[in-house]
């Protein structure tokens, strides 16, 4: 994994130019977006870029991490509403070309194998953002998740949906209980994760992340095995890593900064 830690201004220009360089060198480029605090001052550089330097959106096929079960995709909080309202909808994306998981399907076991299939027939995941939940998880996939697993439905964490409860007027019991979710090992297919990670209530879990032991009760230290992996964090979120220093020194005399 290589680990970057500098301010959120500067994780965001970083991962906006990784997602610039992957739409100019490739013709058909496909994205896995997160939703989320956390990828939220990128999609702000990404608009920016569209507005001032014509960066388009315009041949990208993009593909959605995760979603409540039982919410309309009409719900102000349904995933697919938020990442219309913070990014879709600001740039200049073709229609149909965003694809999210249906938590309102009838038969969420199909809807989840649809939703593999759909993403292997793209031609796989280019550059999926990520974020990380206080209790490790990536995407939905909470403590005990399988490493090896699939998209599906799971079960929120009690504490994720502490967390997320801020989006639902504080109220924990307004949180769904379940979602959709693609799995660990749907994840670990995209060609280069890209993990934003800021403040200090993500600390405990970067740090396991990045140097615990692999395991499923941190469902992100999965990542560990991957051979493209960045993990971009803030000085707090840093400020677990027993490795820190090492990180900062690697990054300040990297040969060519802009390339992870
Ligand atoms: C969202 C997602 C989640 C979040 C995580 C962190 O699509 O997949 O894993 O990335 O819960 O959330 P924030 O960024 O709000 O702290």
């Amino acid at each position: 994994m290589e680990v970057i830690i500098a301010d959120d201004h500067e994780l965001a220009t970083l991962v906006a130019d990784a997602i610039e360089r992957l739409l100019r060198d490739d013709s058909a480029p496909v994205l896995g977006l997160a939703t989320g605090s956390s990828p939220l001052s990128v999609y702000d550089e990404l608009t920016r870029r569209h507005e001032r330097q014509g960066l388009s959106f315009a041949e990208v096929r993009a593909f959605m991490l995760d979603e409540y079960v039982g919410l309309p995709a009409s719900h102000p909080q349904s995933y697919r509403n938020v990442i219309d309202t913070e990014l879709v909808s600001r740039v200049d994306f073709a229609e149909d070309a965003v694809h999210g998981l249906d938590g309102m399907a009838e038969d969420l076991v199909a809807a989840s194998s649809d939703y593999d299939h759909a993403i292997a027939e793209a031609g796989g995941i280019d550059l999926q953002i990520l974020g990380i939940g206080t209790d490790g998880h990536i995407a939905f996939n909470e403590p005990g998740s399988s490493l090896a697993s699939r998209t599906r439905v799971k079960t929120l964490a009690h504490q994720t949906r502490i967390d997320n409860a801020r989006f639902f007027d504080g109220n924990v019991d307004r949180v769904p209980q379940h979602c959709l979710t693609q799995g660990l090992g749907t994840i670990m297919e995209a060609r280069h994760l890209v993990l934003i990670a800021t403040g200090g209530h993500k600390a405990e879990a970067v740090h396991q992340m990045v140097e615990g032991p692999i395991s499923s009760m941190w469902p992100a230290t999965v990542m560990q095995m991957h051979p493209h992996a960045t993990v971009l964090v803030d000085d707090a979120a840093a400020s677990r890593l027993q490795l820190g220093d090492y990180y900062r020194q690697t990054y300040a005399s990297k040969l060519d900064k802009e390339r992870f």
